[in-house]
């Protein structure tokens, strides 16, 4: 079935300049993008974001390093989009991460990892509709 991921580029993969190889990577993966936007955002709009890691010990560091920055949030379609971008993004902890990922070749660290992949279709869509109006999804 079609349908749809969100995801981020960090704020340390937009500091090193590794936005467009990360964009080509998702377009030679056979993602489309739906909907996309650089932005800042405050650290009260990481906050809420992030709110559902509120009881994590890393969610101030989370919420500082998401705040620190410019990122690039997008919607992303393909066929089983959230387990196929996954795959494409590897694990959280670059480390862990396989060969050939966006993690593996672009992430420092399990905080400053890159990007974000949306976890389920229903997080897909929260997220998504966090970032993007009905309007701004093509
Ligand atoms: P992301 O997929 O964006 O969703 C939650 C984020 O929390 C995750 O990527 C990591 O960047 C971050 N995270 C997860 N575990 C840790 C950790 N142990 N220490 C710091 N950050 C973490």
């Amino acid at each position: 079935m079609t349908n749809r991921t969100f995801t981020m580029i960090k704020p340390d993969a937009t500091a090193k300049g590794n936005t467009g190889a990360i964009l080509k990577m998702i377009n030679e993966a056979g993602f489309r993008i739906v909907a996309m936007k650089m932005t800042h955002l405050s650290s009260a709009k990481a906050g809420e974001f992030y709110a559902v890691h509120k009881e994590r010990p890393f969610y101030g560091e989370l919420v500082e390093f998401m705040s620190r920055g410019p990122i690039t949030a997008a919607i992303l379609e393909k066929e089983n989009a959230v387990e196929e971008f996954r795959k494409l993004i590897g694990a959280t902890n670059p480390a862990q991460a396989a060969e050939g990922t966006i993690r593996k070749l672009y992430a420092a660290s399990i905080g400053e990892n890159a990007v974000h992949g949306s976890d389920s279709d229903e997080n897909a869509q929260i997220e998504g509709d966090f970032f993007f109006s009905k309007l701004e999804q093509f």
